[in-house]
């Protein structure tokens, strides 16, 4: 039986194959990275949810990594609304730590920049951000993203934590959603 079974679920980009493989290649490239120092991932809700659970598993058992979430809320439907507003913050003392930001995609970059912003400000040794996926294209602010696990064509893309209004976020794959489809 074909996986895909939701009205307005398109082509698949990324299986879930595809998706471990590119989530152990981030955990070692932050293991390369910070091999000794105390790390915390910053998961960002709730697209990042499984991709924090799945990286921080994926790393070698020796880093340590410490998990914090936070929340914002910056999207509205399938176009960015460019405001981004802090729903929910972390709750571990994050000076002197190596911060990781864990996001599930950049897109304009604006809450990227944002979170930069909010979490340099607690005064980490290092800050670094990685996400699942990358729209350099759609970037509207320059914001550095350290670690990218695929960069993606320009499609609304769900599964896998990335949701259109809250649904198939439990998809295991990344597929590419025709917005109007899913609504018919
Ligand atoms: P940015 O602030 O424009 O970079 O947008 C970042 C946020 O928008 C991400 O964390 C996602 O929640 C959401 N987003 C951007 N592109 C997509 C997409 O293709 N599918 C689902 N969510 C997206
Ligand atoms: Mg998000």
């Amino acid at each position: 039986m074909s996986p895909v079974t939701r009205a307005g679920v398109g082509a698949i980009l990324f299986t879930a194959d595809e998706i471990a493989e590119a989530v152990s290649g981030l955990a070692e490239r932050l293991a390369r990275d910070l091999p000794s120092e105390p790390i915390v991932l910053v998961g960002v809700l709730k697209g990042a949810l499984f991709l924090t659970a799945d990286l921080a598993r994926a790393l070698p058992p020796q880093v340590d990594a410490r998990l914090d979430y936070l929340a914002v809320s910056s999207y509205a439907g399938a176009r960015s609304a460019g405001e981004v507003r802090l729903v929910q913050d972390v709750s571990l003392d994050l000076a002197g730590k190596h911060v990781v930001i864990v996001e599930d995609i950049v897109d304009t970059g604006l809450t990227l920049q944002y979170l930069r912003g909010h979490l340099g400000r607690r005064k980490p040794a290092s800050l670094r951000a990685c996400a699942l996926l990358d729209k350099p294209y759609r970037r509207s602010v320059d914001v550095t993203l350290e670690y990218a696990g695929f960069a993606c064509p320009d499609a609304f893309i769900v599964g896998y934590g990335l949701d259109y209004q809250e649904l198939y976020r439990n998809l295991p794959y990344l597929a590419k959603l025709d917005v109007r489809a899913s609504e018919g």
